[in-house]
């Protein structure tokens, strides 16, 4: 990785957890991660959950997040959440387009750019998720697919704006289904995203921009992962719903 990029862990709960599940965790992830300054840490909870695991984490070094963000400033939209409720709850970073999103909410390219836009606009860090399906990488299809996404979703953000953008190759076969990518296929998409980043924003934009793996990331496979030359960090899934795993692949951050 480059010296530059200081690497991001995510940790992505999805739809998992309670109140008192959601509230313990993130105290076990601020005993283990409390101390790290050699990567940026943070958790995405659920919606409803995300004030009352704030409260656990505020002022402290592990940030927080929402996994999704409405377009639309404000209004008539039943069960999407906005860019303002995450900021009041104290937000910093918001997870978009994600491949579950795209999956069962019918989000497209075209969606993505316009929360990425929101995001930005309120001063949230849109952590922008891309990645091919199964399907797409056995037809040969993954560079195209990967293309199309970066390049809808980002496309027409100043480079200024993209300088807050985190990116995420999160192969859509590696997610949930232990099935890694191997550190040479992540290695592969990472640096062309950052080609095609170049491309859009920049040398010196797509050198600074982090761009995360996810997939089945865990300790075990971590450090070869984050070993790359251009992976800066993990969307982690499974593995971050348990604050000693989790921790053990922010370690490997270090
Ligand atoms: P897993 O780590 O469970 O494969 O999930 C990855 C993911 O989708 C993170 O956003």
């Amino acid at each position: 990785m480059d010296e530059r990029r200081k690497p991001l862990i995510a940790g992505n709960w999805k739809m998992n957890l309670d109140l008192a599940g959601a509230t313990a965790l993130a105290r076990e992830v601020l005993q283990r991660c409390g101390r790290v300054r050699t990567a940026d840490v943070c958790v995405l909870p659920p919606s409803p959950l995300i004030q009352a695991v704030g409260k656990v984490l505020e002022g402290s070094v592990v940030g927080f997040g929402g996994q999704d963000l409405s377009p639309e400033d404000e209004g008539a939209y039943t069960g999407d959440v906005s860019a303002k409720m995450l900021l009041s709850l104290g937000c910093q970073y918001v997870c978009i387009g994600h491949s579950e999103r795209r999956e069962y909410h019918l989000e497209t390219d075209e969606s993505v750019r316009a929360k990425t836009g929101r995001a930005l606009d309120s001063g949230l860090i849109p952590i922008v998720c891309v990645g091919e399906r199964l399907a797409e990488r056995d037809s040969g299809d993954t560079f195209h697919r990967v293309e199309r996404q970066v390049m809808v979703g980002l496309g027409g953000l100043s480079p200024e704006a993209m300088a807050r953008v985190v990116a995420a190759y999160e192969p859509v076969w590696a997610i949930g289904t232990g099935r890694t990518a191997t550190p040479a296929q992540a290695e592969e998409v990472h640096e062309y995203i950052r080609k095609l980043l170049a491309g859009m924003f920049g040398e010196v934009i797509a050198n600074r921009t982090r761009i995360l793996y996810g997939g089945s990331v865990k300790p075990g496979n971590a450090r070869e992962l984050l070993g790359q030359k251009d992976v800066d960090g993990a969307l982690v899934g499974g593995a971050s719903l348990s604050a000693e795993s989790f921790a053990g692949i922010v370690e490997c951050a270090g």
